[in-house]
């Protein structure tokens, strides 16, 4: 068996409703996905819910329903998201599953049993919203970090996980694996954080105070930690009992957004899993945060742009193609209705759409709606065979560096160059002659607009998925789809009828 790639979003809080960057870091892992897929590879995809902890807990009051009642409605949210989104996830997991339960019990008695967990009195200061302890050095100008929200002091026995121990292994093996973190200068930032001295880290909550978690194997009186239980949902979805867990596990990439990374996936999750033995996860890939007007949009700070709406007016591969392509992996956005309606009118509506549209247009006012073969190339035809022998190559090793933003670029400017080829060609002129040669040039111009269209179709695939079928189906073609054989420059729809019509992008108000 061939090690499937394992590629896993955040779990989401079961606290609120959906937003922007939500549905962004399950559409970039979507995306992904069918990247890997189209060039070949075995993939699991694994997004989920976070349900356990204060936060949720305290919303669930709020809403004056149980906890569990709570979280299957938010979870009906978040399926709904996905499904909205063309997110199509393998597998959706909820850390009140009995089998993730099951999974988390049996790590905390493995690193009880191994001398890595033990039982402290503890008196300090704890952010009832990050849901830790904290210190003063932790204070930003003698304030604490807003995202900490109210820190009270506090007083009791818990237990700890040897974290410290494991600080000099973890140092070294950021060091020595610049694959962990992309992109790169976040390693950096893990490094410095690093430096200082790290506290063996508390994962334990009475349940007096807290009793929405999962129970300790080793004593009844406390649950766990929620971000301990919430890292262990990426081995329970590889299915951690069974046999063929290293079918998936190491993961290959954890996606994830820039505020999770330190100290929860670079620092607490590597080292759980060396303390028990588990090989870790190829590479954390972490995401900025989208903002309105320069600030995070959260649920705390109440700016929420709902993302269905926009999927719902603009289609949802034309919001998807807005965030992929505004959005440089890594680097923070400022999300901007005005900008998504430039991109929508201008790449989509006019760049490919039309494009589309005149083909279908112009193949059946003049060559009756079926593509011939390929005649002589004069330079102009040279040029769009080069164009993608080129570009293809690029475009692929965008996508696999992660660069959706400037792969998208690169495939809109190969839309423009076809459209400006149509106009050098003008199949319309041509038409009012009624020569041998200007015939040809008629059919071996849709020819090779029809197959332009076809491979930016399919290198468009990842992030339009709907479009992406919807044009090879108007372009009746069943032949391969792949990022190999079938983004080829070949005559591979000569003798296809195409549908008469087709508008992608009709127009919104
Ligand atoms: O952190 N822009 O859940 P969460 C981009 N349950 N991404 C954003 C964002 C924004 N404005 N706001 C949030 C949690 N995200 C934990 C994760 S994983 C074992 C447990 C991203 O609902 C955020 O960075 O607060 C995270 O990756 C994901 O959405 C879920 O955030
Ligand atoms: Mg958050």
């Amino acid at each position: 068996m061939v090690k499937k790639l394992y590629i896993t979003t955040a779990i989401d809080y079961a606290n609120g409703k959906p937003h922007i960057g939500h549905a962004y870091e399950k559409i970039l892992a979507d995306a992904m996905t069918r990247m890997f897929r189209l060039q070949g590879r075995d993939v699991q995809f694994m997004t989920g819910l976070d349900e356990h902890g204060l936060k949720v807990s305290q919303s669930a009051e709020k809403a004056g329903i149980p906890e569990l009642e709570h979280c299957n409605n938010i979870a009906d949210d978040f399926k709904n998201l996905c499904k909205n989104l063309t997110v199509d996830y393998d597998r959706y997991i909820r850390t009140t599953e009995p089998e993730h339960k099951r999974v988390v019990r049996d790590c905390l008695q493995k690193l009880y049993d191994a001398g890595d967990i033990y039982k402290a009195d503890y008196s300090g200061l704890y952010s009832k919203t990050a849901e830790r302890f904290v210190l003063e050095k932790d204070k930003i100008n003698g304030k604490w970090p807003s995202d900490y929200g109210e820190v009270v002091e506090i007083s009791e026995t818990n237990y700890f996980f040897k974290l410290k121990k494991y600080q000099s292994w973890l140092v070294e093996y950021v060091e020595s694996h610049p694959e962990f973190i992309f992109p790169e200068f976040r390693a950096r930032q893990v490094l410095e954080f690093l430096k200082e001295p790290i506290n063996d880290l508390c994962i334990s909550r009475p349940k007096h105070r807290l009793s929405w978690g999962i129970e300790l194997p080793f004593d009844s009186e406390y649950v766990t930690y929620v971000w301990f239980d919430a890292l262990v949902n990426y081995v329970t979805g590889a299915n951690y009992f069974g046999e063929n867990f290293s079918d998936c596990w190491p993961a290959d990439y954890h996606v994830i957004g820039k505020d999770i990374v330190v100290p929860a996936h670079a620092v607490y999750w590597p080292i759980i899993l060396h303390a028990l033995d588990i090989a870790i996860p190829k590479t954390l890939l972490t995401h900025g945060w989208w903002l309105v007007s320069g600030e995070k949009m959260s649920k705390s700070a109440g700016n929420v742009v709902n993302p269905l709406e926009f999927a719902e007016k603009f289609g949802t591969d034309a919001f998807r193609y807005y965030l992929l392509r505004e959005m440089t992996v890594g680097q923070d956005c400022d999300f901007s209705p005005d900008r998504f309606a430039i991109r929508y009118t201008s790449d989509l509506a006019n760049d490919l759409g039309n494009l589309v549209s005149r083909l279908l247009n112009m193949c059946h006012r003049y060559c009756g709606g079926a593509v011939k073969d390929f005649g002589p190339f004069g330079e102009p035809e040279n040029r769009m065979r080069r164009l993608w022998e080129t570009s293809v190559p690029e475009i692929i090793s965008s996508y696999n560096e992660f660069a959706f933003h400037s792969a998208l670029e690169k495939l809109f400017s190969c839309v423009r160059a076809v459209n400006s080829y149509v106009e050098e060609r003008s199949p319309w002129k041509l038409a009012k002659s009624d020569g041998e040669i200007d015939r040809q040039l008629i059919d071996t111009t849709i020819a090779i607009i029809s197959e332009c269209v076809r491979i930016a179709a399919i290198l468009l695939l990842p992030v339009m998925p709907t479009i992406s079928k919807k044009i090879l189906d108007v372009l009746g073609y069943g032949g391969e789809v792949n990022w190999d054989s079938g983004v080829r420059f070949d005559n591979f729809l000569a003798g296809n009828r195409l549908a008469e019509s087709s508008i992608l992008f009709p127009r919104v108000d």
